[in-house]
């Protein structure tokens, strides 16, 4: 199954989202996280990948295009933590083919859960990885700008709900963002400066925070079935 996560704006927390997503997926079975906006090692304190994976990253298996061979995404596989494995964007540049995109969203779909890091740009080859997705879900600050962004965006339509990435003292609430994109809100994450120290620190996959473990397991839990539709 294929849970694809995207933003409408950068630096909404839509990276950090995907892998707490992942860590509490590869707590109960087997899961992988694909990375599209190549943040993920970081994120996760592993060294640099580029001598482990040369030319075998994800932009070289989208650059491949159709032919690509799914063995491919075995083969560039690096492990985070037991159950977890992260297939890294690598060296090469972004292609740009949504046709490429969606051929990888459906060769992800497969193999228990993928949490696929869409990220923030209007990569096409992202977009058409989240057409394809069994669920598409849009990672949001619920913040004026980023709704405007988001309501004229592609990847709305293919989406099935919101995650909202919270800060302290917003004027709009979930409520708002839900009527504003016609979406349910399906997950809640908090801003806070203890999850930003561990993400700036590199310890994440070691040490995830209650405030990141707890809404990203609610919402593994809402995905009611392997299709990726939500608990009613
Ligand atoms: N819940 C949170 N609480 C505090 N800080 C956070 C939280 N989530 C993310 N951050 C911080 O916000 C910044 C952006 O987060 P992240 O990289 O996940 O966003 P993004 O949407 O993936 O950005 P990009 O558009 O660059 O891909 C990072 O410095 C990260 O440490
Ligand atoms: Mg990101």
């Amino acid at each position: 199954m294929l849970l694809a996560l995207w933003s409408p704006k950068g630096g909404s927390g839509t990276s950090v989202v995907a892998a707490s997503i992942a860590l509490v997926a590869a707590g109960r079975a087997e899961a992988r996280l694909a990375d599209l906006g190549g943040d993920q090692p970081a994120i996760l304190g592993l060294p640099p990948l580029s001598t482990a994976v040369p030319g075998r990253g994800l932009s070289a298996w989208l650059a491949a295009g159709a032919s690509a061979p799914t063995e491919w995404l075995d083969a560039m596989a690096v492990p985070v933590v037991p159950r977890l494995s992260l297939l890294p964007l690598g060296d090469d540049a972004p292609p740009g083919a949504p046709e490429a995109g969606a051929a990888l969203g459906v060769a992800l779909r497969d193999n228990g859960l993928t949490v696929l890091d869409a990220g923030a740009g209007p990569s096409p080859a992202a977009r058409g990885a989240v057409e394809v997705a069994d669920t598409a879900l849009m990672v949001i600050r619920p913040c004026y700008l980023a709704l405007r962004r988001a309501v004229v965006d592609p990847r709305l339509g293919p989406s099935s709900g919101a995650i909202l990435v919270e800060e302290p003292g917003r004027a709009l609430d979930a409520s708002d963002v839900a009527a504003v994109l016609g979406l349910p809100v399906v997950g809640r994450f908090p801003v806070r400066a203890d999850v930003a120290r561990v993400v700036d620190a590199g310890v994440l996959r070691d040490r995830l925070p209650a405030p990141l473990a707890s809404p990203a397991a609610l919402l593994l839990d809402g995905l009611a079935d392997a299709r990726g539709r939500w608990a009613a």
